[in-house]
């Protein structure tokens, strides 16, 4: 039986930051930041939106009336979770006005866990043909004002359908899964923004790709020739380049070119929105899928990261018409605001974050389907 990903939306804010105007707010070289780091916008978040609001924004593109009725799981994955108790996921399931009889899970490993989500669904759905599960990867990404991380913050949700008979990506049986016990980024309770070793995340993740792809490779005997494309998680878009250079070295034959090609086509819109922690991965895959050169039955690989760490790289064969089973993310993107560096620091101060404060935000500016209103008695509106 085919299983894989049948359908996948993504869903923003309305306003993004210029980086190049952040870089000379910050005295830096703006090259830094669109060369060096390879980032040219940010998604700004205001206080009407959070986790929940994108995740539920980014499933209501790809959910027909007949969906909303026959989901039988949602898992969402997120690391910037709003509730130490109660799953993220209980609320979204009831903005979507998805049925009661659905089981409702919150996934964490940083930014691995939809990956987690996409197996595990695989798995529901193997035992169950009938089942189609709904994987949302949701988060904001956040580091601080004036750290070295500011460049890389970016905020947004992938919402994808996993099924039998899947319409864009079939997956394939080999993946291969690596843990350790890492301190490179991780956020403690106390916190509202990450702590990052910045420089040892990123030797981390290119070892944790290549102890995970090296596998893949013993066990399969694929070469990388067997590839149209790599896919990565892109915390930032030159991540992406170091993994793969990693294992190209100075190659540029044929098939070199080719994964490189398809490697700038999977950065596109991670380049103008920044981390999406758990939905990276996603969003570069639907970047490739919407911006590269690609061909029905092609063996698409995709390496998952998250901090802490947890590494996993998979595979998957492309469906005829896998186009139609996306969502128009170029169009959604020229729709969105540019907001001031100053706009931006004011907005990401007024995140509800750790306020325990009866509060009501003003919406008037915020056209999402769906609108983060406040808090009260501790509770979110
Ligand atoms: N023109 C062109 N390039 C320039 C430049 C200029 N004027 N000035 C600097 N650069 C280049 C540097 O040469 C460097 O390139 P290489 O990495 O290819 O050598 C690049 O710009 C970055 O410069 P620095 O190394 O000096 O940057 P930095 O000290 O400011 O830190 C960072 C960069 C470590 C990525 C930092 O932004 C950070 O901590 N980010 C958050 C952590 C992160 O995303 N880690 C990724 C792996 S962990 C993960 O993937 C999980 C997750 O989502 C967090």
């Amino acid at each position: 039986m085919r299983i894989g990903i049948d359908k996948m939306a993504f869903a923003t804010t309305n306003n993004y930051l210029d980086l190049v105007e952040l870089a000379e707010s910050r005295n830096v070289d703006p090259n830094k930041f669109t060369i060096g780091i390879g980032q040219d916008q940010q998604a700004v978040v205001p206080p009407t939106q959070d986790i929940v609001t994108l995740g539920a924004a980014a499933a209501k593109k790809l959910l027909t009336p007949s969906l909303i009725k026959n989901i039988s799981t949602l898992i969402v994955a997120t690391e910037s979770g709003i509730d130490n108790s109660k799953a993220s996921a209980i609320y979204i399931k009831h903005l979507l006005g998805l049925n009661d009889f659905t089981r409702t899970i919150e996934l964490k490993e940083a930014c691995y866990s939809a990956t987690a989500g996409i197996q595990f669904a695989k798995g529901l759905v193997a035992i169950n043909p009938q089942e189609t599960v709904l994987v949302i990867a949701t988060d904001i990404a956040r580091y601080g004002l004036n750290t070295p991380g500011e460049v890389t913050q970016g905020a947004g949700a992938v919402a994808m359908l996993i099924s039998a008979n899947p319409h864009i990506l079939t997956l394939e049986d080999t993946t291969v899964a690596y843990s350790k016990d890492i301190m490179d980024f991780w956020r403690p309770l106390y916190a509202t923004e990450a702590l990052v070793d910045g420089k040892y995340s990123t030797n981390v993740y290119i070892d944790f790709f290549k102890q995970t792809f090296t596998r893949y490779q013993q066990l399969t005997g694929h070469s990388l020739a067997d590839f149209a494309a790599l896919t990565f998680h892109l915390p930032f878009t030159k991540m992406g380049k170091k993994g793969l250079e990693s294992i190209l070295g100075d190659r540029k034959d044929r098939v070199a070119r080719r994964l490189r090609q398809q490697l700038t086509a999977s950065q596109v819109y991670s380049r103008r929105v920044g981390n999406l922690y758990t939905g990276s991965l996603y969003l570069s895959l639907m970047s490739l899928l919407q911006n590269g050169s690609l061909a029905a039955g092609d063996r698409i690989g995709l390496f998952s990261y998250g901090s802490g760490a947890e590494g996993e790289f998979y595979t998957g064969i492309l469906e005829e018409g896998y186009q139609k089973y996306l969502n128009d993310i170029e169009t959604d993107l020229a729709q969105r605001q540019k907001v001031s560096v100053t706009e931006y620091e004011r907005l990401f101060s007024s995140q509800l974050g750790m306020n325990s404060e009866d509060i009501e935000f003003d919406d008037t500016d915020d056209l999402s389907p769906f609108i983060l209103k406040g808090q009260k008695k501790h509770q979110r509106i």
